[in-house]
């Protein structure tokens, strides 16, 4: 399909549309046309947002619940009229294909209408302290107070939803938010900020600035956003921590998600649709994508079977095509880097399944089977359309082996027990386990996020407006 090349979209600077220093193009993974423009934010521009964020940090806390509940509100009935434009432009500036593009956009309207809701009932707590005779006649009212102005960086992957899931709960917790978008993917982005500068906020509330990560250095050690919100790889991640540990962090970075299939999972199709599916959403790209499987050995020959099965029905192609089910990455040296794992793997003595081939962008849906533990397949986030499957002999060992990973993000157990599900529940190290389900699921009212070095915080609206506040108690006398 031809692509559409847009206007120059405008940066989004205190909530006003400006230009920058430079104009560049973005364009399509699938065939590298230029889809769009954009300018890079010049340090003067990043200066007025952060300093109006500052300004305006104090007029965003005291908002109403019924102001901020109602500028949510029209962010998401805007995105609602709009799904079809900006699931284009999501497919067009990331190569998501088109049908997970409308999903994303669906998930930013239900983001933005459970941070609504939040907004309207974020009330804190009492709390008695007449259990200790020294504390009796007193109680304690629990309150969250904005942490400051926030700084979110977002990735390629999600251009829309990740980008919703730092923007709507600072405005429901009264944090001003400055977002650098993913230098591939700022259209989208924009476009949001565009629909926010219609509420009337003030103008401190929201700025999106396109900045070239070698230049975020500026917004990252700024003391006037002294709160980060980084989605993206552990290597950027691990250096944020180093390089601001006073700031108030979340971090939200990669995984390598695991499924074990039991022996009694009663419905196999499912369980080997969902993991065909989610090792190859948007050609792999989530940080809860399926990649390691495991499954029991009295079942391995037959979900593998089925597994292929399902593997075979997923189409690659141009992602604008309504039938394209596995489209490009997000470019070229991401292709050719998921293709040279594999290739690695095989040379480590790995069976390839189905797959492994490259063609500019796009990779094959690829099935390995006999991998080595310590392959990169396995250790690392492979962020491609790459699934491994692996037979264990018991339960117990399928969790150890989710477990033996650097990462712990989510987990999905496909087993209809409920004493094995409560069992993977406590053992699994990740902040996430899915029962009969992919690691991929996720609902975005949920807490997300993941422990060991798939990072620190959570989000999930209600989560993150706790991560972007502090609680302050207020010791009161009864007697008042
Ligand atoms: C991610 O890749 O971290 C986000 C996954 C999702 O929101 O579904």
């Amino acid at each position: 399909m031809a692509h559409r090349l847009r206007p120059v979209a405008p940066i989004w600077v205190a909530g006003r549309p400006q230009h920058g220093e430079e104009e560049f193009f973005i364009t399509h993974p699938w065939d590298s046309a230029p889809v769009g423009a954009t300018s890079w934010a010049t340090p003067a521009q990043v200066e007025t947002a952060i300093a109006t964020a500052w300004a305006d940090a104090e007029e965003c806390a005291e908002l109403p619940a019924h102001v901020r509940a109602a500028a949510l509100d029209h962010v998401r009935r805007r995105l609602a009229e709009e799904t079809e434009n900006l699931a284009e432009l999501i497919c067009a500036e990331s190569g998501k294909p088109i049908t997970w593009a409308r999903v994303e956009v669906n998930r930013a309207v239900s983001t933005f209408r459970w941070a609504a809701e939040e907004a309207r009932r974020f009330s804190g707590s009492l709390q008695r302290l007449d259990t200790d005779p020294g504390a009796v006649g007193r109680m304690a009212m629990v309150r969250h107070f904005p942490r400051g102005p926030v700084l979110g960086i977002t990735p390629f992957n999600f251009p829309l939803n990740l980008v919703a899931h730092k923007v709507a709960p600072a405005i429901a917790a009264g944090c001003p938010i400055v977002i650098k978008p993913a230098p591939a993917t700022p259209l989208v982005a924009l476009h949001l900020a565009a629909i926010v500068s219609e509420t009337g906020l003030p103008p401190g509330a929201l700025s999106v600035l396109p900045v070239p990560n070698e230049r975020a250095e500026a917004l990252v050690n700024d003391p006037r956003l002294p709160v980060l919100s980084f989605t993206g790889s552990e290597v950027v991640g691990n250096r944020l921590r180093a390089q601001v540990p006073t700031k108030h962090l979340t971090l939200e970075l990669g995984g390598n998600g695991a499924a074990l299939v039991t022996t009694n999972y009663p419905d196999r199709d499912w369980a080997a649709q969902r993991i065909a599916t989610f090792g190859n959403y948007q050609a792999g790209q989530s940080c809860i994508a399926a990649q390691r499987i495991y499954i029991e050995e009295a079942a391995f020959s037959d979900m593998r079977d089925r597994i292929m099965r399902q593997i075979a029905e997923l189409g690659t192609g141009d992602p604008s095509e309504a039938t394209c089910k596995v489209g490009p990455l997000i470019n070229e040296a991401a292709a050719k880097r998921v293709a040279d794992w594999v290739a690695e793997a095989v040379a480590e003595g790995a069976t390839l399944l189905t797959g492994g081939a490259r063609e500019g962008a796009t990779v094959e849906p690829t099935l390995l089977t006999d991998v080595d533990a310590d392959s990169k397949v396995m250790r690392e986030e492979i962020f491609g359309p790459v699934l491994v499957l692996q037979s264990v002999r018991t339960f117990e060992e399928g969790l150890a082996a989710i477990n033996d990973s650097r990462f712990g993000l989510q987990a999905g157990v496909f087993t209809d027990s409920m004493s094995q599900a409560m069992h993977a529940h406590r053992t699994l190290q990740v902040g996430g386990v899915i029962i009969g389900d992919v690691p991929s699921f996720r609902a975005d009212q949920m807490p997300y996020g993941g422990i060991k070095e798939s990072g620190v915080g959570r989000e999930g609206v209600a989560s993150a407006m706790r991560d972007y506040t502090y609680q302050k108690v207020m010791v009161i006398p009864h007697t008042l």
